[in-house]
């Protein structure tokens, strides 16, 4: 959440950061704003409420001097979109500048001592506060650093901060608390920059070093020194990013939501690349630290995650209980980190988050390393937060992925639960030679069946124009297909604003029934497998009531053709497979019927794309 950026070099930061703002403003788009420092010591800040576009206008190419800056897109949590909370935020004398992401925990006791002091307040935000620390102590003849230090020290919950100075325009001060989002820094030749997300930085260097919770980063243009809070330096290596810029342009799109549900083929065989041998058939997850003993002793499996990625554990349940043979539980993140769960070290946690630095979800690992358990991370940014509080990560390998609404990750996460559970489940005794040949081969054929049902973009776009019009959608879906439903009730809701529910088909009768008239769609996942003449059924209760039924089916399938309005056929897989192919035309059909209602299916309302924030 909120999208950070700073620059300092020999260029004019202005162009620089508005460049930077508007590849993470996928992180807020609330309101946006900047502030540069010119070489005469003087600032200018220029913020506007709503999205990136409205700052561009308002500046209207009248771009002010300066080769220093900072800026922010802002996703709202303390105070609302007006320009006076718009980020940066600034002292009583508008000298120091702040932008932040996360949040102050205590700002309220903060903001109330320092008004006892005489500071004088102009916005609703907590982030102001983090500014007139800053004051307070360098009236208090605090360096510029050490005052930012000691605000750090001042100030409780996870956040990202990055201060500037109108007296030290040759540095930018920045700091991570807890979880909160990630700050990467970008070097360049006597210039360097700064953002919240590598997409940002990608243009200018792929030189990279990343901010770890609980450290300060004095940044100049020729260097930039990493410290511990209490002022110890820490040397680090400056790493190559793991994207490059090619990976997150568009690439001819409209959306980064339809290039993404398009690259899916080629971003599945990225995940499955390394990690799967046919000759003989063996999975490899090169990190995993567990012996063979240890994986025969785990008792139980929790499977952890947010939004999209815990409807991806839900999925990766069948898998482990099928492949594993281990009784599996899925967790909401948000909930267990507030339970006292029963784990012990013979669990083993396997949180799923596409960005690694999602709070809910880091609450949950912390809570899981509290009680000694085994963790995976499966996880789609390489050095998130995630990957580092965990034994092992999977990693999706789908490349960066940019529109809120979680797509190619989806079923990259589908395809590493696959890979994890046929590990676990050969060293298990479940799985002989054999049987991980078949599964490896019908796995490997998954990135083509997608391919397949990709062609069928046109049909689905028709189909979209039958449904833009309602304004509510039921799903409905079994076992392995019951969390496809939802997830492409998770899709549509985001992207088109349109009410959308999925239930467990079986469910429907006990109380969502009486919802369906003519003017309630339901759709329908069934594709050939053992639950699908329940499905059928289903299809005939809802038609029985005058609903309109939209069947997910299998090419050549009969009966539910005969029974829906409308078909989209998908390819034969395997039942565990199924979840894969079966979400897919779901994805294109939330994309589609949202351009018909005319949203912004990249950014859409109240959305961003990690939520750093409780
Ligand atoms: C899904 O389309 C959303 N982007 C959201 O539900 C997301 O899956 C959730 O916030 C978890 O994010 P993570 O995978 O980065 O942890």
């Amino acid at each position: 959440m909120c999208g950070i950026v700073g620059y300092i070099g020999k260029n004019q930061a202005t162009p620089i950061l508005l460049e930077g703002l508007k590849r993470l403003e996928y992180r807020g788009y609330d309101s946006s704003g900047i502030a540069v420092i010119d070489g005469t010591g003087a600032s200018s800040i220029h913020k506007v409420p709503g999205k990136l576009d409205g700052l561009i206008k308002a500046l209207n190419n009248d771009f002010p001097n300066g080769t220093v800056g900072i800026g922010h897109t802002r996703w709202a949590t303390h105070g609302r979109p007006k320009q006076a909370n718009a980020h940066p935020q600034v002292d009583c004398n508008g000298d120091v500048i702040v932008v932040h992401n996360g949040i102050v925990e205590n700002y309220l006791n903060l903001k109330i001592q320092l008004q006892g002091e005489g500071h004088t307040f102009t916005s609703e935000t907590d982030t102001e506060v983090i500014a007139h620390l800053i004051e307070s102590s360098m009236l208090n003849d605090k360096t510029f650093e050490e005052s930012v230090s000691n605000a750090a020290t001042l100030i409780k919950g996870a956040q990202a901060v990055v201060a500037m100075h109108a007296s030290h325009p040759d540095e930018l001060i920045a700091f991570r608390l807890g979880n909160a989002g990630g700050l990467a820094i970008g070097y360049g030749s006597n210039e360097t920059y700064l953002a919240s997300d590598l997409p940002a930085l990608l243009p200018h260097t792929s030189q990279v070093t990343y901010i770890d919770p609980g450290e300060i980063a004095i940044i100049q243009s020729h260097q930039v020194q990493h410290k511990s809070l209490d002022g110890k330096i820490i040397n680090k290596v400056i790493q190559k990013a793991p994207y490059d810029e090619v990976a997150v342009a568009k690439g001819g799109f409209k959306h980064f939501m339809l290039k993404e549900i398009m690259e899916q083929p080629h971003a599945l065989f990225q995940t499955l690349a390394g990690k799967v041998s046919l000759d003989p058939p063996e999975v490899n997850l090169g990190s995993l630290p567990f012996s063979d003993s240890e994986i025969r002793r785990l008792n139980r499996v929790v499977l952890t995650g947010m939004g999209t990625s815990l409807l991806a554990a839900h999925v990766g349940r069948h898998y482990i209980e099928t492949l594993a043979g281990l009784p599996t539980e899925v967790e909401n993140s948000s909930e267990m980190c507030y339970r006292n769960p029963v784990l012990d070290e013979n669990t083993l946690v396997i949180a799923v988050s596409q960005s690694g630095e999602t709070s809910d979800t880091l609450a949950a690992i912390e809570k899981a390393n509290q009680k000694g358990c085994k963790q995976i991370a499966v996880c789609n940014v390489q050095e998130s937060q995630a990957t580092r509080m965990v034994n092992a990560t999977v990693h999706l390998g789908v490349g960066p992925e940019l529109g809120v609404a979680s797509t190619k990750t989806f079923t990259g996460s589908l395809v590493a639960l696959f890979l994890i559970a046929t590990y676990l489940g050969k060293r298990r005794g479940l799985i002989d030679s054999d049987l991980m040949g078949q599964l490896l081969q019908d796995l490997s054929s998954i990135p083509r069946l997608v391919g397949q049902v990709l062609q069928s973009e046109n049909e689905i776009a028709k189909l979209a124009q039958t449904l833009f019009q309602y304004e509510n959608v039921m799903y409905l879906g079994r076992g392995i297909n019951m969390p496809v439903a939802l997830e492409g009730a998770l899709k549509l809701k985001e992207v088109s604003y349109i009410h959308a529910e999925g239930f467990p088909a079986g469910e429907m009768k006990h109380g969502p029934i009486a919802l369906i008239d003519r003017e309630m769609p339901v759709i329908i996942v069934a594709p050939n497998d053992a639950l699908y003449d329940k499905m059928e059924g289903s299809a005939q209760e809802v038609k029985a009531r005058g609903g309109k039924v939209i069947a997910i089916i299998t090419e050549g399938n009969t009966g539910l053709k005969s029974i829906a309005d409308e078909c989209i056929e998908i390819p034969e897989t395997p039942y565990l497979l199924s979840a894969i192919i079966s979400v897919v035309p779901l994805q294109l059909l939330a994309y589609h019927i949202a351009i018909l209602r005319g949203c912004d299916v990249d950014q859409p309302r109240n959305l961003a794309k990690t939520v750093t924030v409780e």
